[in-house]
Parts: C-alpha cells; structure tokens; sequence
C-alpha cells in the first residue's frame, strides 16, 4: 500500500461494468481510482477522463507493472479471469475479481492458490453478499425468524436483444446465460441452505452453444430451490426464501435490492435499505478493510465460497452439457 491512507485501485477491461463500478469506487472515500487499462489506449484515454484519471494504460500488462497500483478490479469477459487473476497476483497486486470467478472450479483452486502463495488479498466481486438488505435478511433467516427454510425461488431472467459479437453468446468468453446471471440464484440457495446433496437442470441453447436460459432445482436434505436464468423473456426478480414460521422476499431486481419483506402470521413488515451508489461501494469496504487487516480473504464470501458456487455451477454444467471449448472435460 501507498504511504497514504487511500487505497489505489487500477482497472482493467473497460466495458459496462467497469463504468458501474467506477461511479461506486468515487463514493468510497479513501478509494482512488488510480489507473485504468485496455486494449485500446483511445478507450483508455476516454474512460481515464470520464473518471479523472491520468495513468491510462493501452495494456493489461502495463497496469500490472505500476508500482503505486494496490489492488487490480477484473472486469474483463469470464475466461480471462483466472489468467489475470494470477497474473496480477504475481505481480504483488490484491485483486477484486468479477464474477463469475472463473470458468470452473479447476481454475478456481489456482487462482485461491495463488493468493495463498503470494499472500495477496482476492476476492470474487459477489457484491450480493455485501448488499445491506441481504446482509439483513441472512442474518434473520440465521437467527430463525423463518423457522426451517423449505424453499428457496429465485431467478435472473430478462430479454436481452444481444448484439452481433457479444461476449454473451461466445463458449470460448464463458457466454451464457448461466454464469452470466445463474450464478446469482445459485448464490443465494448456497448461502441460505448451503451445498445441495442433488442438482438437476435443463437449458436451452443458442447455436453457438450457450445456454439461452437454465432451469435448476437444488435438492437438499428437507429442503429444494427452484432457480433459473435467462436472457430470453423478463421474470418479475424477487427472490422468496420460505420456512415453516414465515418468507422474505428480496424485492425486485432482487441481487442489487433496495429492501425486503418479512411475511409471518398473515402480516407484512416492508424494509428499506437504500444502497450507497448502485451497490458496490460495500464489496469494496470490504476489501480495504480486508487489506488493511492483511487478510488474503473475506469472512464474508471466502475463498471456500466462491469455490463452492462454482462446484455447483460446475454440477449444473455437467446436467445440460454446457461445455467451453477450452476445457477437455467438465471436472
Ligand atoms: N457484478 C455485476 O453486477 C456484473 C454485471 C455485469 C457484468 N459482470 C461481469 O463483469 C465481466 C465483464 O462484463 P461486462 O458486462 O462489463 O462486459 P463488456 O461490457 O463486454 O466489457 C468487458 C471488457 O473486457 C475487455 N475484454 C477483454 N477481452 C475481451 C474479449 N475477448 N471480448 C470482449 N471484451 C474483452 C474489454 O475491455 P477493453 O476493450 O477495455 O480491453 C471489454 O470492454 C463479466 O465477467 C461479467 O460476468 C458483473
């Protein structure tokens, strides 16, 4: 870390969530969104100006190199986020990475390994986790409020006109309905009832072989989850986690919500916990404070976290035959 107290944030892969992320990283007081890396060193240049930034990289190989960069924001399609994870990591970088972590679960593990060798702090940007109603509702669903959760039903699903090349539909980038927004259903079954002892699914798919959208049923002991993705028609997103004594419903779009309700004996209490910025200015406490401590990971969503929900996303894979060029077999 600098010797200042601001922790410097350097980005890569300027595209949509990249420009969200920025306008959360300039509410965070002792954030500095100090250098910015694409392909194209135009691109850099425009977005370095949007954001007042002046260290404007045409590489992701430059950024790595720049000495006063503590922690690196991966905002770049799926299949590239283990090789630069690694690599910023090998460079004495922290690392905040995109989800999905990675592609599957092998490239999982070696990203966490990497971590724990290098001793840098990596974390997968699940800002769900962090969102304060979610924070709020887990910690009733733990004390019990709901008696025993039966039932879980979420999904992610809106109609996407997707352009002509979109990283959406390519297998080789990790397209897909699945990991772009499945993971997010799956996130929320995994932290309420934890791995499932059966996963079943189906998906649709374009012709590229990406999944268009992905129906999932979690099977646990006394329990299930009905879950689904897509990109082909809209859903209502609320999430329902329902027990013997009560539901909360996440309202609507339930993994960036700004409240919930808790409906027991016939009777609603509505909660509002408007976010800071879109949401992710709390991922990114989280990951100063994590840093400051010289933690190399969250308690919040762990390193065993993420690769928990990508050995489910791998299990959900193997039932629909999603597969990425890449891999030579589903591990
Ligand atoms: N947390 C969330 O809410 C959220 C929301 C959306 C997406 N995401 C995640 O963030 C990642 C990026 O998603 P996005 O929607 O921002 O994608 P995007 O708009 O397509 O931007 C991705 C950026 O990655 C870079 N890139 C490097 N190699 C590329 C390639 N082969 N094809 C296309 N782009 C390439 C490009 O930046 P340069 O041209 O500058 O190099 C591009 O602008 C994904 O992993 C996605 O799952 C998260």
């Amino acid at each position: 870390m600098q010797d200042t107290n601001n922790i410097n944030w350097g980005i890569i892969g300027l595209g949509n969530i990249a420009h969200q992320f920025c306008r959360d990283l300039l509410l965070v007081d002792d954030a500095v969104i100090y250098a910015v890396a694409s392909r194209s060193q135009e691109k850099a240049n425009t977005f370095g100006e949007q954001y007042g930034v002046t260290n404007c990289y045409d590489s992701y190989d430059a950024i790595l190199k720049d000495d006063h960069v503590d922690i690196i924001y991966i905002a770049t399609p799926h299949n590239s986020h283990a090789e630069l994870s690694v690599k910023a990591m090998t460079h004495g970088k922290h690392v905040l990475c995109e989800k999905p972590i990675a592609l599957n679960k092998a490239e999982a593990n070696m990203m966490i390994e990497t971590s724990k060798e290098t001793g840098q702090f990596f974390m997968e940007a699940f800002w769900t986790r962090f969102n304060p109603s979610v924070v709020e509702a887990l910690l009733k669903i733990k004390n019990g409020d709901l008696g025993a959760i039966k039932y879980i039903n979420a999904d992610f699903a809106f109609y996407v006109d997707i352009p002509e090349g979109s990283r959406m539909t390519k297998t080789e980038l990790g397209g897909g309905s699945l990991l772009d927004m499945g993971v997010y259903p799956l996130f929320l079954a995994y932290v309420v009832l934890g791995m499932p002892e059966k996963i079943m699914a189906a998906a649709n798919f374009f012709e590229s072989g990406a999944d268009q959208q992905t129906s999932m049923i979690l099977h646990y002991k006394g329990a299930q989850a009905v879950l689904h993705s897509s990109f082909m028609s809209p859903s209502n997103m609320v999430a329902t986690i329902s027990g013997t004594e009560g539901r909360i419903n996440l309202h609507s779009v339930w993994h960036e919500t700004q409240g919930y309700s808790m409906i027991r004996n016939n009777h609603k209490v509505d909660y509002h916990l408007p976010t800071k910025g879109k949401g992710f200015t709390y991922e990114i406490e989280a990951c100063h404070k994590c840093i400051r401590n010289n933690q190399i990971e969250s308690d919040v969503w762990s390193h065993q976290d993420s690769l928990n929900l990508m050995s489910i996303t791998d299990a959900v894979r193997k039932e629909t035959g999603l597969k990425f060029p890449q891999e030579n077999k589903i591990k």
